[in-house]
């Protein structure tokens, strides 16, 4: 176990380098098992998710080969027990990403329950729903989710509401259908439209990446090409909130500014100056006196409730009164007692956050208990008067690689210590 040790109160100046996003190289790496031969795939973060799956795939028998620069070589061909165990399951719930490619070429798939989460009950039941569409059959006990099917029929699925991961599950899964399925309300995330790029250059035949009706042709098989994953606009997100709540000036590099903009937006809102070029955004807040702004999370292209939890604590230090609406997940705000700990005014109704901001945050003692919620104690952190100390960090190092590094490396004071 170890904890995060935060020197509050220091301004951040620099440039930082995005690294590749989490949650395009998930559904990537998951999909490797639809290839019959060795894929290449650059860019990957370091980060604890992305092992989580390289372990899967590996228990079920995928051939791994690492490279240096972020490289590696997955063959996912000889799979020879199609099973989703409970302790990776449980560490991770997009390891359901591997159901649906494991149908089409596999025809089968035991999938530990995911149960519930700190976030709220994430069912999986849209991607369920697909897959019987699709024809395979579904039996489930307590502890797991058995599926299916010996060849999937192509079909047409409209998801009830919008589902990244599911989205992903059931292209995967109607790449080899014979005919057109048509998925309608599909999520349009940059994440999605990064799984698309790559199985469509790969010998795919998928239209309509980034809206929200998405037709796949069936092929008879994929062809192994090299991928660059796509940057990680969270995580270039979060480093940007670290800018602008430390009256800092910051340079994320890497990072195309469109996959940003709703959270450019709010930036613009809140009186912060935004420069952009061709691989980078650019914030400078030195001269800025926050004020506060109005959040309701959405799907893509809306505000992601990725970045709630960050701008939660911005609000929190920043001129006036503001609401958060998170409409993603039900119970995505577990970071407000953490935060109120630390002196934030913070009132919660449901789905709605009202916060009040105050002069500063004070240092204390928290906790993490979810991925983002950890990065939003992080930025509060960098700005709280004194010391902060957060519990629980593995969350973080699911998401955000080098963290403390990066972060330092802009000026911050902080270091990681095992807790004895
Ligand atoms: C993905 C992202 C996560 C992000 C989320 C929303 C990955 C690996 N994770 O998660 O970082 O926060 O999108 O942008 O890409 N739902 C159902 N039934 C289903 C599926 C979803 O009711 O079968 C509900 C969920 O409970 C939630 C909403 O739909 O309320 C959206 O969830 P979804 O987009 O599926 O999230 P994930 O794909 O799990």
């Amino acid at each position: 176990m170890e904890r995060l040790i935060i020197k509050g109160g220091i301004q951040l100046h620099g440039e930082v380098e995005c690294s590749g996003a989490k949650n395009a190289g998930l559904p990537i790496l998951a999909s490797s098992i639809l290839f019959d031969n060795s894929i290449s795939i650059f860019n990957l973060p370091h980060l604890k998710d992305i092992s989580t799956m390289l372990e899967l795939l590996n228990s079920m028998g995928s051939q791994i080969r690492f490279e240096e620069n972020k490289g590696i070589h997955i063959d996912s061909s000889s799979i020879t027990n199609p099973e989703a165990r409970y302790e990776l399951v449980k560490t991770m719930r997009a390891s359901v990403l591997v159901m649906g490619p494991l149908l089409a070429k596999y025809g089968k798939a035991k999938i530990s329950q995911p149960g519930g989460c700190n976030i709220g009950s994430r069912p999986i039941d849209f991607h369920l729903a697909g897959l019987q569409q699709m024809g395979a059959s579904i039996t489930t006990d307590s502890k797991f989710i058995y599926l299916e099917a010996n060849k999937l029929k192509a079909t047409n699925f409209k998801f009830p509401k919008i589902s990244v991961t599911g989205t992903e599950n059931l292209i995967m899964a109607s790449i080899f259908c014979e005919g057109s399925t048509v998925l309608e309300n599909c999520a349009r995330e940059p994440e999605v439209v990064d799984l698309i790029n790559f199985l469509n250059s790969s010998g795919a035949k998928i239209s309509g990446g980034g809206e929200s009706k998405i037709i796949i042709e069936g092929v008879d098989a994929l062809n192994q090409i090299e991928w660059n994953i796509l940057p990680d606009r969270i995580e270039a997100g979060t480093y940007l909130v670290a800018g602008a709540i430390t009256n800092g000036h910051v340079k994320v590099n890497g990072i195309q500014s469109c996959l940003l903009e709703p959270i450019i937006q709010k930036f613009e809102e809140m009186g912060v100056l935004i420069n952009t070029g061709e691989n980078f955004v650019e914030l400078d807040a030195t001269s800025t006196e926050l004020k506060s702004c109005n959040i309701s999370t959405e799907p893509f292209p809306g505000f992601p409730t990725d970045m709630q939890a960050q701008f939660m604590t911005l609000n929190s230090i920043s001129r006036g009164r503001s609401t958060i609406i998170e409409n993603v997940f039900e119970n995505r705000f577990q970071h407000v007692v953490e935060l109120k700990k630390m002196g934030a005014d913070i009132s919660l109704n449901g789905s709605s956050a009202h916060i009040n901001g105050v002069a500063n945050l004070i240092g204390s003692s928290v906790i993490a208990s979810d991925l983002r919620a950890s990065a939003s104690l992080v930025l509060a952190g960098l700005v709280g008067k004194n010391r902060t100390e957060i519990e629980d960090i593995f969350h973080i190092d699911r998401g955000y690689e080098c963290i403390e590094e990066k972060l330092n490396k802009l000026g911050a004071e902080i270091i990681r210590e095992p807790i004895i």
